[in-house]
């Protein structure tokens, strides 16, 4: 059962009409804290495009980086639809040592997934004039943690000093000199309507640092004062190539 809190890939409605009758909801939230301890409540906000209509997992295009902002107005995350079912639950770490359950994609075929952007070393992230890390659906050549080349696909790579997650596992570090992988977001899905939510976080996160570092710049990117809003009710999910004007590759 719990299995299905985590994963969401039922719809929400369907879920809870399947586990209503046996417990209540409060048992639900509890489900979820003892499976995993570092998962992370945000609020619960739809993405959306453009003009606020939701986006629906029929509308993505397999391989794509996509971008949205959660939890926070100023805290971009990755959204890829990966093309094939992941269902591999992977044992994952943050730095400081604590354990979580990455449990794999959502949607009707179990491909989706979502990673906050901000790289793990020292949180480059993609920004509205370049993005120096960016996911490679196709196969590369990076280094390993060992330094051995090797090549791998469906990987983001950060080019400041080349840490590489991989995607298919939780964004687990496969080299670079990241420490953890990148904080994954939440998703839930809903069979109904084919809607997706972003509804927290797990793994180790990084954004009181985020803020610190980067207030001023962020401030004036975003026109804003209160960088660590909170994301309310919807988000807008574009490619990073319409969100960053140029991209590096390495
Ligand atoms: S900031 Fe990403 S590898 Fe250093």
């Amino acid at each position: 059962m719990t299995d299905l809190i985590c994963k969401s890939r039922y719809g929400r409605r369907n879920f809870i009409k399947l586990c209503m009758g046996a417990v209540t909801a409060g048992h639900l939230r509890q489900s979820i804290a003892a499976e995993n301890s570092e998962v992370k409540k945000y609020n619960q906000v739809e993405l959306v495009d453009f003009y606020k209509k939701p986006i629906t997992t029929k509308s993505l295009e397999i391989g794509r980086n996509y971008i949205f902002h959660y939890p926070f107005v100023t805290t971009p995350c990755f959204l890829i639809d990966l093309g094939e079912p992941i269902r591999e639950r992977v044992s994952l770490k943050t730095e400081n040592g604590g354990n979580y359950t990455w449990h794999g994609g959502v949607g009707p075929n179990s491909s989706i997934v979502a990673f906050s952007a901000i790289c793990a070393h020292k949180m480059t992230h993609p920004a509205k004039a370049v993005s120096f890390i960016n996911y490679r659906h196709g196969t590369i050549n990076y280094q390993d943690k060992n330094m051995k080349s090797k090549e791998g696909s469906r990987v983001i790579y950060c080019c400041s000093e080349k840490s590489v997650y991989d995607v298919k596992r939780g964004a687990e570090v496969l080299g670079g000199p990241a420490k953890q992988p990148l904080t994954t977001i939440m998703l839930e899905y809903d069979q109904s309507s084919d809607r997706l939510y972003a509804v927290g976080t797990t793994g180790g996160e990084l954004y009181s640092k985020f803020f610190e570092t980067f207030l001023e710049r962020l401030q004036l990117e975003y026109l804003t004062t209160e960088v660590n809003r909170l994301v309310d009710k919807n988000t807008e999910l574009v490619l990073l190539e319409k969100f960053s004007k140029s991209q590096m590759r390495c």
